[in-house]
């Protein structure tokens, strides 16, 4: 199976994507030319431990580097100032220093953690992502937003802080719950769907094998969306600008996710797979894409199994309390929504001041209010 690099480009601060199977064996030839000292906090959750922890303990080991281990609890309310006290506490208590290097092993919510106790640790340590679900390796792990969830909301408390390098190994996704796989897949598709047509369509012809376990297909899949956001990340890193495409989907989608309370009832790739349908759908009611690509767009995520209309949700949602809970989002600058739509599939852009009676009117469509 292939092996891919993907470097992102930040200047001194740039550093490499490696992509592939059994990267958890060559882990630590990989990190010992990066640190300081043979060891390291590795910090994971109970599922990803129990399924993973003897692979990257025993590819540590191979390089002589001595890891502890911090094991949390998974899910999103892992993400909270309360675990990140605990956690940086550990952090300290096992001695890390400034130059040694925290690892975030798991999904997104363990990154986002890691990561954010990384920024603020003896302000700021080093970090390292490997990450083991699809959405991680192709979106959370790279690019180095980082953050925990508060009671005004999701990811509102975080830092910019970047890896030093990143080790998506693909065999980690065998253990993945498929419901998180098809999530994950979502944020694929979002990478054809700002930027690359052909892309979409290779993942229209081979989205099902990716899905069903081809390690190929998942790596290439892996390495086209990690170009498609280094690019980005490598030309506006604190989205004064183009990063805002990365959000297509998401600012429809966080309104359902916080319907659902940010809870496993609508997981956060399911949400933005909604999203990605919805803005398509709008951009065809507003004359900007051809109804053909939006019907092309939902057909694809409905055939992967994931949810392509509100119905999809079986939940009692009104138009007005998706607007209200879209005007929350933290793309709302003084009062305008910001909305990514499209031209057509492949050609997304960032619209700012949205008329949200419009979105609103659009919604109530949906809805069947
Ligand atoms: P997650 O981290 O909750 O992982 C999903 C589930 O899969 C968890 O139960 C986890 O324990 C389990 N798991 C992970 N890897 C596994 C494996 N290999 N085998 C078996 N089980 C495994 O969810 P996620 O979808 O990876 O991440 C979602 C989070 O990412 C959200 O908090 C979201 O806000 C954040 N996010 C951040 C960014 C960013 O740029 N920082 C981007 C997108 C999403
Ligand atoms: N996931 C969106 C971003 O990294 O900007």
């Amino acid at each position: 199976m292939s092996r891919e690099t993907v470097r992102v480009p930040l200047g001194g601060r740039s550093y490499d994507i490696h992509i592939g199977g059994g990267l958890l064996e060559e882990s630590g030839a990989l990190l010992k030319p990066l640190l300081k000292r043979p060891r390291m906090a590795v910090v994971t959750d109970e599922n990803v431990f129990v399924t993973q922890g003897e692979r990257l303990r025993d590819g540590l080991g191979a390089a002589g580097i001595e890891a502890d281990f911090i094991t949390l609890a998974p899910g999103e309310a892992t993400k909270s100032f309360a675990v990140l006290e605990k956690l940086t506490g550990r952090l300290l208590d096992l001695g890390v220093e400034r130059d040694d290097m925290v690892i975030a092993f798991g999904g997104g919510v363990i990154g986002d953690i890691t990561g954010f106790a990384a920024s603020v640790l003896r302000r700021g340590c080093r970090f390292a992502q490997i990450p083991t679900t699809l959405l991680a390796q192709v979106d959370s792990a790279v690019g180095g937003k980082t953050a925990i969830n508060v009671a005004q909301g999701k990811n509102l408390i975080g830092a910019f802080h970047q890896p030093e390098i990143v080790i998506a190994d693909i065999d980690t996704l065998g253990s993945l719950p498929p419901r998180e796989l098809k999530a994950g897949y979502a944020e694929v598709v979002k990478y054809g769907l700002i930027s690359d047509a052909d892309f979409f369509h290779w993942l229209e012809d081979n989205g099902p094998a990716l899905l069903s376990g081809d390690q190929d297909g998942r790596a290439y899949a892996i390495k086209k969306s990690c170009e498609a956001k280094a690019a980005i990340v490598g030309a506006d890193e604190r989205e004064k600008g183009k990063r805002a495409l990365l959000n297509l989907g998401h600012t429809f989608g966080h309104a359902f996710e916080a319907h659902f309370g940010y809870s496993g009832k609508l997981l956060h790739g399911e949400a933005v797979a909604l999203g990605m349908a919805l803005a398509f759908d709008y951009s065809a009611q507003e004359g900007l894409c051809p109804a053909d690509d939006a019907t092309r767009v939902k057909t694809h995520l409905k055939a992967a199994g994931l949810p392509a209309q509100i119905g999809d949700l079986k939940t009692s949602i009104t138009a007005d309390a998706i607007a209200k809970h879209m005007m929350q989002d933290k793309k709302v600058e003084q009062g305008k929504l910001t909305l990514i739509l499209a031209n057509k599939i492949g050609d997304a852009f960032i619209a700012k001041d949205a008329d949200l009676s419009r979105v609103t009117a659009f919604l109530k469509e949906r809805t069947g209010e």
